[in-house]
């Protein structure tokens, strides 16, 4: 694993959002996992500055977002379809025909699940996938427990997810209870992982993730079964971190040839 310490959250965005350009440099048509929340936010503001200054072309990649609420309209402003059509269809101009979101309103969930697997698989798999970290540990809406082999499943959002995301809906209580998610065992799939975090918030997550031992209880620990993952953090989110001073050391070595 790859973990990346920086200076702030323009510096995070910038150089994860320089991981995702590269893929898609590498293959034009590369299929990119897309996170909600507000960590890949910059990510997504600092690619649309790229695209928008023709210095990266995004007209044949291919979106997949982690996850989606059960029961919400596709078009109400905090369903993730309608989250990432407004922070990343829109502002990188990519096409939205090739915009994929699990449908939390399908009358039969399983199956729902079951075709966006076979969705992905069919895109050929996911090149990146960007990710957050909620404070609890979860990536997409895998919950502490979440089988390290899962696949896109409906989960129930804990507790603490609802009432962080009460911030984006009137009150918690109308946080939806249910999700569709990719699992972890799909996310592991992915080519390459670039998860990011900001601030204290993060910081216990982030340290369990990266340092503690591979467990259900930190879903984001996973990304220590995964060859290619990257860990970009601010100072705050890094401040839990041990080895913090040998992730410096290690960025500030890293060879121009191994940085592709
Ligand atoms: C949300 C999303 C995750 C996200 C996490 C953190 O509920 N399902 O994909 O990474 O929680 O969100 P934020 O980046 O806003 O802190």
């Amino acid at each position: 694993m790859e973990v990346v310490v920086l200076a702030d959250a323009d510096e995070v965005a910038r150089v994860a959002a320089s991981r995702v350009a590269a893929a898609i440099r590498r293959r034009r048509d590369a299929v990119v996992g897309l996170a909600t929340g507000s960590s890949p936010l910059g990510i997504y503001a600092t690619l649309a500055r790229w695209v928008a200054g023709g210095e990266l072309d995004v007209r044949a990649v291919t979106g997949f977002a982690l996850d989606e609420y059960v029961g919400l309209p596709a078009e109400h402003p905090q369903s993730y379809a309608s989250v990432i059509r407004r922070t990343v269809t829109a502002p990188l101009h990519l096409d939205p025909a090739r915009l994929h979101v699990p449908d939390g309103r399908a009358a039969d969930l399983r199956a729902a699940a079951e075709a966006y697997e076979r969705a992905i698989r069919d895109a050929g798999g996911i090149d990146v996938q960007i990710l957050g970290i909620g404070a609890n540990g979860h990536i997409g809406f895998n919950e502490p427990t979440s089988s390290l082999a899962s696949r896109t499943r409906v989960k129930t959002l804990a507790p603490r997810t609802r009432a962080d995301n009460a911030r984006f809906f009137g009150s918690s209580d109308e946080v939806p209870t249910h999700c569709l998610t990719q699992g972890l065992g799909t996310i592991l799939e992915a080519r390459e992982l670039v998860l990011v975090a900001q601030g204290e918030a993060k910081a216990d997550a982030v340290a369990a993730a990266v340092e503690g031992p591979l467990s259900s209880m930190c879903p984001a620990s996973v990304l220590q079964l995964h060859p290619r993952a990257g860990v970009y953090v601010d100072e705050a989110a890094a401040s839990r971190l041990r080895l913090v001073d040998y992730y410096r050391h290690t960025w500030a070595h890293k060879p121009e040839w191994q940085r592709g």
